[in-house]
């Protein structure tokens, strides 16, 4: 390799510190982890770095529900996820948080100089407020009707069921998703960053409408193209107290918004291994000018693009620091061919993955089917366990493990002095192919090189077949010749092994011991092993099981009944089904449910989901509003014995105040059906 030692630094996105990783995560992991590991392979500097993303109003409400400190909380899960990392093989230089020192202090340089730069403004605004929680409510914490079509339970930014987009203020009979209140509307002043400031800048940059650019794909910087024409708007990058973060300087009470300072996570990160590295200077990378002499990349999901593509580098930009060298989004994975699903068994943790599998099969599979753009991935179950038993068991590790006897028990172990001719043909042409695969490697193409090292795998097996060294064996005249064969053969398992290396970082550990060898670099796999001594053949990897994939399946059925992550609230994952937090006994009981007797229902003007209710309770009155217009006539529930909470505090709405809640089981599409007792109940009777 000729190329010049390049200086490169690559992160991932930052997981939230609130939620365990699942295999959606690994594949960004596995993918950046991949290239790094290449990158090392080819004898550049590469630092791989990557955080908690530790701040905001998820993580702050997730700890107060837990009754901890958010320091606590968010220690916890980085305890948890470094753990899979690890176990994944996904090797950081450092691993980091947002909650920290270096984090804080290059937030408030950035911001400082963005203020300074005139880039930030600052405006009143009127917003959804939760009274009795004293606190500004993001829209995702907000809960009701939409406008457009009424379907109910929606968030307060968007419609599920019509797709409609909209202000939390237009969204009817909203409730707080913390308090179950009315949210009032309230004014407070924000900090704006101005974004448009820096649209030639961002046009020139992302290449949006000018056929693309060095720093993006080509479907990102289309995708960008939209986005401009739609108009940039400001970015809102305040938040009010109580809020998990950093205070912004000179505005007490007022906070960073997570999204402001988690990509700044990735500088700090980087800060803090120069702490800790001799000789390594954040500024060669950071620093405004450096674009030639170092390289930054980010890997991204396509759903973060937006602040990657379009308010990291203006910040950085405005901030007088360096633009990244690119960023590269992937698509989302998908488990036989549909999102991942509680109920189907298919939301996998990647801590239940390891439980059952081999994380090196996950690495291979995803690496066989990534390229280099924002498609979907789909991790089809049928296919994986095909694919890995069939290339890497059946094609890899099979040409290791049907030479490697004869090198053992006729050779004292010890590879001979040359390759037979057509073996030493066949290892040039696996040479040949260590500069298109490393082409692969550099542009992400990794089915591609995959395929490739299959395809050799293919005609190395052919080529054993063909020569028969087992046949050979049976003449004692022909010794030399096995010998030969079995060097050539595992010359070119050295070379395959060697070129799986960034994906397979265990199996080629594994390769490199039984070789004897040291660990690999690029160049090395075109070096022949002659004349040398290599040890006993171990099996390197073994089958995929399916019961064992079906027992992962079933695991993660289990895991439904923890909540998977309440990630940011702009972008939280709407699409699993969740199943409540477990609760215990003692939770329960605090929930006071009595059966009751419907005395009077009426339509509620205006409300085209509600029916007032007015309830016996054995004595008591209630007022109840419940949205079963759609399938109850006020007629048929006169008189009729209902189950209802009666300790609910009572809730202001716009058509009175509701006194406790009916139950009901189902939901928006699936039916609605109101509870009742056995014939024989009494109104105000206790139910445990
Ligand atoms: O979308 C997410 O999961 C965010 N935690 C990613 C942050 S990436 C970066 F900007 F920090
Ligand atoms: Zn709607």
């Amino acid at each position: 390799m000729s190329e010049k030692r390049r200086r490169i630094l690559v992160t991932s996105a930052l997981p939230y510190a609130n939620g365990p990783l699942h295999l959606g995560h690994m594949l960004e992991y596995i993918q950046t982890d991949i290239w790094a590991r290449f990158q090392r392979m080819r004898g550049h500097e590469c630092h791989y770095v990557c955080a908690e993303d530790a701040h905001g109003t998820p993580i702050m409400l997730k700890a107060r529900q837990e009754g901890v400190e958010p320091e606590e909380l968010i220690a916890r899960f980085a305890d948890s996820h470094r753990r899979d990392f690890d176990e994944f093989g996904v090797g950081f230089d450092r691993y980091y948080t947002t909650h920290s020192t270096e984090n804080r202090e290059l937030a408030e340089t950035i911001y400082r100089r963005l203020d300074e730069g005139g880039y930030i403004d600052r405006r009143s605004i009127r917003q959804a407020y939760d009274e009795q929680e004293g606190m500004f409510l993001p829209d995702r914490f907000i809960r009701g009707e939409c406008p457009r079509c009424g379907a109910g339970d929606q968030y307060g930014d968007s419609c599920e069921a019509c797709g409609a987009t909209y202000s939390p203020a237009e969204l009817r009979n909203a409730v707080s998703v913390i308090s179950g209140t009315t949210p009032v509307e309230r004014e407070s002043e924000h900090f704006f960053f101005r974004l448009g400031d820096f649209e030639d800048m961002l046009r020139e940059w992302t290449g949006a409408g000018r056929g693309g650019s060095p720093y993006l794909q080509e479907a990102v910087s289309a995708k960008l193209n939209e986005w401009f024409e739609a108009g940039l708007q400001d970015w809102d990058i305040s938040r009010d107290a109580p809020y998990f973060g950093f205070e912004i300087p000179g505005a007490p009470g007022k906070y960073f918004y997570v999204w402001l300072d988690a990509p700044i996570g990735y500088m700090a990160g980087f800060r803090k291994l120069c702490e800790e590295t001799e000789g390594l200077e954040f500024d060669d990378f950071w620093q405004a000018g450096v674009e030639d002499e170092t390289e930054v990349y980010h890997f991204i999901g396509k759903d973060i693009i937006y602040f990657h593509a379009l308010f990291w580098p203006a910040m950085l930009h405005g901030a007088n620091f360096r633009t990244p060298s690119a960023v590269f989004a992937h698509g989302f994975l998908t488990v036989d061919g549909q999102k991942m699903s509680k109920s189907r068994g298919t939301f996998i943790q990647a801590r239940t993955w390891l439980e059952h599998l081999d994380a090196e099969y996950l690495r291979y599979y995803f690496a066989a089917k990534l390229g280099s753009g924002v498609d979907d991935i789909d991790l089809s179950l049928d296919d994986f366990i095909n694919r890995v038993n069939s290339d890497l068991v059946g094609k890899l590790v099979n040409i290791a493990s049907r030479s490697a006897g004869f090198i053992r028990k006729k050779f004292d172990n010890r590879l001979g002095p040359e390759m037979d001719p057509d073996g030493q043909t066949l290892y040039r042409e696996l040479c040949e192919a260590a500069e298109p695969i490393a082409a692969d490697y550099e542009q992400r193409e990794y089915a591609r090189l995959v395929r490739r090292v299959m395809e050799l795998a293919d005609r190395v097996n052919q080529y054993v077949s063909d020569k028969a060294p087992w046949t050979l064996a049976k003449d004692a005249d022909r010794e030399a010749e096995v010998q030969a064969i079995c060097t050539a053969a595992l010359n070119h398992f050295r070379t395959l092994a060697g070129y799986l290396r960034p994906v397979l970082p265990r199996l080629a550990e594994g390769a490199e011991h039984f070789l004897n060898i040291a660990p690999q670099d690029w160049d090395s796999l075109t070096e022949p092993l002659l004349h040398h001594e290599i040890r006993k053949f171990k099996p390197l990897i073994t089958r995929v099981e399916r019961e064992k994939v079906d027992a992962m399946l079933a695991d993660s059925k289990q895991d439904l009944a923890e909540k998977p992550a309440t990630e940011n609230d702009e972008k939280e994952d709407k699409t699993v089904e969740d199943l409540a937090p477990e609760i215990t006994i003692d939770d329960f009981a605090k929930v006071d449910l009595r059966v009751a007797r419907v005395e009077q229902a009426e339509y509620v003007e205006g409300a085209d989901k509600l029916l007032r209710l007015e309830l016996d309770l054995g004595g008591a009155r209630r007022q109840v509003f419940a949205g079963i217009r759609k399938v109850y006539d006020p007629e048929q529930l006169q008189g009729r014995l209902v189950v209802m909470v009666a300790n609910l505090k009572p809730r202001k709405m716009r058509f009175g105040v509701s006194e406790g809640m009916v139950l009901c089981a189902g939901g928006d599409d699936g039916g609605l059906f109101l509870l009742s007792p056995d014939s024989g109940a009494e109104p105000g009777m206790k139910i445990s």
